[in-house]
């Protein structure tokens, strides 16, 4: 069965901007899909419709059989800016996701200092996000998604503000988690290397407004080894022929 569907999903924005048309596209359970497209062609309002903050004017957003009219419960959102709230430190932004789902302070706490050692953040409870580098925190974004154990993860070019490194580095832990913990990944990118890494599924989008003009399978992601593998660099050039880079 489908996790995520888009069933000739459309929006026009109030001041009359057509951001996307007719995109249709599904994620099957433990599945794992990039959007990839170029700059404005709606990737981040596609996303945005999933996360149930905002109302597409035509066709259905579906997760787990139901059209999505509120923010789902099982999915966690990852944006580019990382959503950190700057005024709570590293602590209350993990722990907040989870008392407002209704958990007792202390419990809380407990559970987001275990995520927060599983991302190597461990000494950094009571810092800022503004003291921490880019990358820790995206860490902290993470370990905030993460917390409320989701079955969905529906990402913004999570790591589009980071170094080359730390970039790997993260796709990798992202990687593991989608193996390990069979989550159901749709994943808005730039990059084509990152898409053919992460993602089992590429959907292509045209220039603004967005229609899909390809969707690539790729049935070899999902282990680390991929990066360096020749169908690798293959894949690769196949999804930037489609986008038009080559
Ligand atoms: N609130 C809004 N009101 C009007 N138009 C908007 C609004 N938000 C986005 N748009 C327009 O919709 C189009 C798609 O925007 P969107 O942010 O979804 O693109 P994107 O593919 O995520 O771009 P990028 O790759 O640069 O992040 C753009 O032309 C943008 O100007
Ligand atoms: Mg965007």
């Amino acid at each position: 069965m489908a996790v995520l569907e888009a069933v000739r999903l459309g929006m026009i924005y109030p001041n009359g901007t057509r951001a996307i048309k007719d995109v249709s596209f599904s994620v099957e359970k433990g599945g794992s899909c990039t959007i990839i497209g170029p700059s404005g062609c709606g990737k981040t309002t596609l996303l945005f419709i999933f996360s149930g903050l905002l109302k597409s004017t035509e066709g259905k957003a579906i997760i787990e059989g139901k059209e999505v009219t509120s923010p789902p419960k099982n999915a966690a959102l990852i944006l580019q800016n990382y959503g950190l709230f700057p005024w709570k430190t590293v602590m209350e932004n993990v722990a907040l996701g989870l008392e407002i789902r209704g958990m007792k302070k202390g419990r809380a706490r407990n559970a987001a200092r275990q995520i927060l050692e599983r991302l190597g953040l461990e000494g950094f409870e009571n810092y800022y996000p503004k003291q921490l580098s880019g990358g820790m925190q995206q860490r902290v974004a993470f370990a905030r998604a993460l917390a409320i154990k989701p079955r969905i993860m529906l990402m913004d070019e999570p790591f589009s503000s980071l170094d080359a490194l730390s970039r790997e580095k993260l796709q990798n832990f992202l990687l593991e988690l989608w193996m390990k913990e069979r989550l159901t990944m749709l994943l808005v990118t730039h990059s084509v290397e990152e898409a053919v890494f992460l993602s089992k599924k590429i959907v292509v989008l045209s220039p603004r407004p967005g229609r899909v003009i390809r969707v690539i399978e790729n049935p070899m992601a999902g282990r680390k080894e991929y990066r360096s593998m020749e169908e690798f660099f293959e894949k690769c050039r196949e999804v930037r022929k489609s986008v038009g880079a080559i």
